[in-house]
């Protein structure tokens, strides 16, 4: 049986060195594409989150041979292409899960029925839907595009789709769709996403072309592509190493080491952040992994200063926010975090319940509809107060957040349903009491 909560209290620094579980993003992909390419993919370091388990599970519903072989070591025999699968697919919190999945299942003259968890079946799926709808899939769902849904694809003609937000989720449906569409198809995006499909169907031997335009990154892949099955190396997941890192830049005495972080451009804005908050950080042994470059990563207890994000860094730190909220609420000064409006669509309402958190918490928080101001606690010369019970509403990066502010507060932070925090980051709280953490609960 698994606690109900989880507590957080203060206790020593913070010490050791730690590797960050596989990249999530990295993983879900590395499975899709395995299972639509032909022949045998083998993985290693593969997130063996929630999330990424549904993805495993999905792939073999719709007919690809999903074998694990050992921790983070899973074998893939694609078929080149989809069958329909049997039953519903659950892809439980996933929103990349059913994003990528349902892109790559339009392309095939079938029908699935796609559902997931209360969280995802909150979630916009017409983001997707638009794009995959232009192309010529068809669906019947809940009202506003909530699963569950069943799509109907096949006989897909080619798209140019101009990104109307900026998301890798809806561009990556858009290129796995394209794979089987007559024409290929492009993607437009006015900024800059992460760019994990685009790199990993190369490395599956698709050609992908990408272009700097004046009005932003085109993205073509062209006609009849041919996926073969191939080695993929997971590097480590800085949305979850983000954790680690701050856990001890706000723990008094910390020095914590990160190794085989992911260093892709387009997913770490939260370090560019850090360091103008004044952080102590050392990037050490960088290295090209299975075509991204990891290295591993160093943070000290330090004295952080307030900031102003730019909107444009969004998109490269989209998920690194809630945790960026703990660093401000124990910097000097205010920390503006603007164009975030995308947060308000994850797990949870991010904005929203980060700043009813850090209230709870007695830090001063501004919330506006894409904005949120945080008033670190150093302005008054106090420490963080904690002493809250936090509702987390099933998101892992709110729980996970709302803990690490826990370890350097003055009173306990609790968090409820602390068993989500394994759809992203399955031992997370042994990890961090390794650490040296005090994390109550089981
Ligand atoms: C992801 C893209 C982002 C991110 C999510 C993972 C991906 O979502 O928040 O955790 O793997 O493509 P959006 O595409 O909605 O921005």
């Amino acid at each position: 049986m698994t606690a109900a909560h989880l507590t957080a209290r203060r206790a020593g620094p913070l010490k050791g060195t730690v590797r960050a579980p596989g990249d999530k993003s990295i993983s879900h992909r590395a499975l899709i594409l395995g299972a639509l390419a032909q022949g045998v993919t083998e993985i290693e370091g593969l997130l063996e989150g929630d999330d990424v388990k549904r993805t495993a599970a999905a792939m073999s519903a719709f007919g690809a041979g999903v074998e694990r072989l050992g921790e983070g070591r899973w074998r893939v025999e694609g078929r080149g292409g989809f069958a329909e699968p049997a039953d519903v697919v659950d892809c439980g919190n996933a929103g990349t899960g059913v994003r990528l999945i349902m892109g790559a299942a339009a392309g095939f003259d079938m029908s699935v029925t796609f559902t997931g968890d209360a969280s995802l079946r909150g979630r916009p799926m017409n983001r997707v839907l638009k794009p995959l709808g232009e192309m010529g899939a068809s669906w019947i769902c809940r009202q506003g595009g909530r699963l569950p849904l069943t799509l109907k694809g096949g006989n897909l003609k080619h798209i140019a789709y101009r990104l109307p937000e900026p998301s890798a989720q809806v561009k990556s449906a858009v290129l796995l769709a394209g794979l089987h569409a007559a024409g290929g198809a492009e993607v437009i995006e006015p900024e800059a996403t992460r760019d994990h499909t685009e790199r990993m169907l190369r490395a599956f031997g698709a050609e992908v072309e990408v272009r700097d335009e004046t009005d932003g990154r085109r993205i073509v892949l062209p006609p009849d592509q041919k996926l073969v099955g191939t080695r993929i190396h997971v590097p480590g997941d800085p949305s979850s190493a983000a954790f680690l890192l701050v856990a001890a830049l706000v723990t008094p005495g910390s020095e914590v080491t990160v190794q085989g972080m992911l260093l892709n451009p387009l997913r770490i804005g939260l370090l560019d952040t850090l360091g103008e908050m004044g952080a102590d950080l050392s990037v050490t042994n960088v290295r090209d992994e299975g075509g991204e470059t990891v290295a591993d990563v160093t943070a000290r207890h330090s004295d952080l200063e307030g900031v102003e994000v730019p909107p444009e860094r969004a998109p490269s730190m989209i998920d690194e926010y809630p945790i960026l909220g703990v660093a401000a609420a124990f910097a000097r000064g205010k920390t503006v975090m603007r164009g975030i409006g995308e947060m308000r669509v994850k797990e949870s309402d991010r904005i929203a319940l980060m700043a009813a958190g850090l209230s709870a918490c007695g830090i001063g928080v501004e919330e506006e509809a894409e904005t949120l101001t945080v008033v670190g606690a150093k302005q008054g010369n106090h420490l963080v107060a904690g002493g809250a019970g936090v509702t987390t509403h099933g998101d892992h990066r709110i729980a996970m957040s709302h803990l690490i502010l826990g370890l350097a507060a003055e009173r306990p932070v609790s968090v409820d349903e602390p068993g989500m925090i394994a759809t992203s980051f399955p031992g997370f709280v042994n990890l961090m009491r390794g650490l040296g953490a005090d994390i109550e609960g089981a």
